[in-house]
């Protein structure tokens, strides 16, 4: 994939298909000691030993309709070219965390590509999702929780156009704040 933007899309598709109802995704840019890395956390249906052992391999996955997944694949052949690797945690009715780390300054590290829709594309497709976004830029962080988006609503949908903009201006800023 040209952009880890969309390996992150993809991860949290997962997430979505094991109807997780929270979903924890966060950035690290961690520039001072070379590693990018992301993380998501979902309060899935999870994955028993047996099936996170061989998740890794293309020709084991649940779904009917395709017989091969190539999500978690190709992420982690995208992070073992630029000496990184993804760990995987699971545990049945409870959750998963995938977590994938590579050098930041890899010749063959894809940029970070689109953010910010990625994020708002999740929260506008997904409105009963909880997604808790949180980006560190070295020693800077910033986070957003759509649940506490969704208190101050007051019943004011979380996918109303209007809103989704206020959400994509509000990452965009803290974003350049961060990296300033
Ligand atoms: N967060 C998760 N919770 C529960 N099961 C998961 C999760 N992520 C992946 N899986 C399981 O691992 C399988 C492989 O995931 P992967 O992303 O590699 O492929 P896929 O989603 O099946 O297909 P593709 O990503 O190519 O559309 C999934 O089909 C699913 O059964
Ligand atoms: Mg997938």
């Amino acid at each position: 994939m040209k952009e880890l933007s969309l390996h992150i899309l993809d991860i949290a598709e997962n997430s979505i298909r094991a109807n997780a109802t929270e979903i924890y995704i966060e950035v690290d840019e961690d520039i001072d000691n070379n590693i990018f890395s992301f993380e998501i956390k979902d309060n899935g249906k999870g994955m028993d030993k047996e099936f996170v052992e061989s998740v890794k391999d293309p020709f084991k996955t649940s779904r009917t309709t395709r017989r091969v997944g190539l999500g978690i694949p190709l992420l982690e052949a995208a992070c073992k070219r630029c000496n990184g690797d993804v760990k995987i945690t699971s545990s049945l009715n409870k959750g998963t965390q995938i977590k994938a780390w590579m050098d930041y300054d890899h010749i063959d590290r894809a940029p970070l590509g689109d953010i910010v829709s990625t994020i708002t594309n999740l929260i506008l497709a997904n409105p009963d999702i909880d997604f808790i976004y949180c980006h560190k830029y070295n020693d800077k962080s910033f986070e957003l929780d759509t649940k506490e988006i969704k208190n101050v609503l007051d019943g004011v949908p979380i996918n109303d156009l209007g809103i989704i903009n206020w959400i994509k201006n509000y990452i965009k800023d803290e974003l350049t704040e961060i990296k300033q």
